[in-house]
């Protein structure tokens, strides 16, 4: 039986999802919510879905049985808290949370909710070359380092050298290039190597305070992880992880593209695959799994919410080293 989906957020990235969702199989879109009700049309239209809300509390009892949201970041804490009061499956955009404070709320709810599953949607982690990337790391030798780039000029940068203040790179919405584009290699390297122990982040802010790029590093016992990102740029550099002297090259770490080995000797093996057109069928698929066979996949699903409140905390802690605050923290 199909998932009754329902959407927050009507940009490209929910448009996306939903061809995904649709076509792992797995769940039939049956409502939208939208803050206007001619932009909730206008996205349902075509999904041929008549079900179209302007109303949380309506949009909710509507008989959907999981909710995809892709609202800007400040916004996701209040509607995925009114999913799971609803009993609702919640997918919500990266990054889930502003801070560690709304995550344990979320934590708590969630525990007298026991039914109710919570992804944060790390498209990139679910999808089979990272797999590819974690099987070649647990068999290197020695890791020495780490270095990950995720460097991309936004077309939202444009309307910010216009003067305005767009969602993405505002304080006010949780945003920057931290918690927008820096949280995939961080994903990736908490994945990999689990929590740092201690983490800096030296940022380059934008007029208003908020981040546009930055350098962070994840230290942990005998290496570290230095990761450049940013949102006003675009760097072709691939990501890499030393070994001693063989290397892993990831073309790009958030779409997980060209995964080559160089061995000792300095040999090049291709790992990749060819991923799916659609990079969030992945998530989709596992997603639907988890939810479906809650006991089977119990395990699994503690490991990816434990990641996913791992990867807040240390987004947190990044910005409280670089003084980068989020009204969402007061
Ligand atoms: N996984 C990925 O590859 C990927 C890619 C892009 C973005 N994302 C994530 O998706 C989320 C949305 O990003 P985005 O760039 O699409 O954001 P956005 O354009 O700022 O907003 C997304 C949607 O949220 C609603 N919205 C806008 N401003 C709002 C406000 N002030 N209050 C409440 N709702 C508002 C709008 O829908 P209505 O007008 O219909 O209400 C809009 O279409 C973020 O968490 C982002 O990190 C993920």
């Amino acid at each position: 039986m199909a998932y009754k989906l329902g959407i927050i957020g009507t940009n490209w990235i929910t448009k996306q999802f939903v061809q995904a969702a649709h076509e792992s199989g797995q769940y039939v879109l049956k409502a939208v919510y939208s803050r206007h009700e001619d932009t909730g049309k206008q996205f349902a239209q075509p999904f041929n879905v008549d079900d179209v809300y302007t109303d949380l509390e309506t949009f909710y009892n509507s008989g959907i049985n999981v909710v995809y949201i892709a609202s800007p970041n400040s916004v996701h804490f209040e509607q995925v808290k009114a999913a799971i009061s609803h009993d609702i499956h919640v997918i919500v955009e990266k990054t889930a949370f502003s801070n560690p404070t709304e995550y344990a709320a979320i934590l708590e709810l969630l525990h007298d909710h026991p039914n109710v599953r919570l992804f944060e949607a790390a498209r990139h982690i679910q999808q089979p070359n990272f797999k590819v990337i974690e099987q070649q790391v647990a068999q290197m030798e020695k890791i020495s380092g780490a270095t990950f780039v995720y460097e991309k000029y936004s077309s939202r940068f444009d309307d910010y050298l216009a003067g305005n203040e767009p969602n993405v790179l505002s304080r006010r919405f949780s945003a920057g290039a931290l918690t927008d584009l820096g949280v995939y290699p961080i994903y990736a390297a908490i994945k990999l190597f689990g929590a740092p122990k201690q983490s800096r982040y030296f940022a380059t802010p934008l007029r208003n305070g908020a981040d546009g790029r930055g350098i962070a590093i994840l230290r942990y016992d005998d290496f570290d992880v230095t990761i450049e990102f940013g949102k006003g740029s675009n760097s072709h550099l691939p990501s890499e992880i030393l070994g001693r002297r063989d290397t892993l090259v990831i073309g790009d770490i958030a779409e997980v593209l060209d995964v080559t080995y160089y061995d000792n000797e300095g040999a090049a093996h291709r790992l990749s695959q060819e991923p799916l057109e659609n990079p969030m069928i992945d998530e989709a698929v596992k997603f639907a799994d988890m939810m479906t066979n809650p006991v089977d996949t119990a395990e699994a699903y503690q490991e990816l919410l434990a990641l996913s409140k791992t990867v807040n905390q240390v987004l947190f802690d990044l910005r409280q080293d670089a003084g980068i605050v989020f009204p969402a923290d007061k």
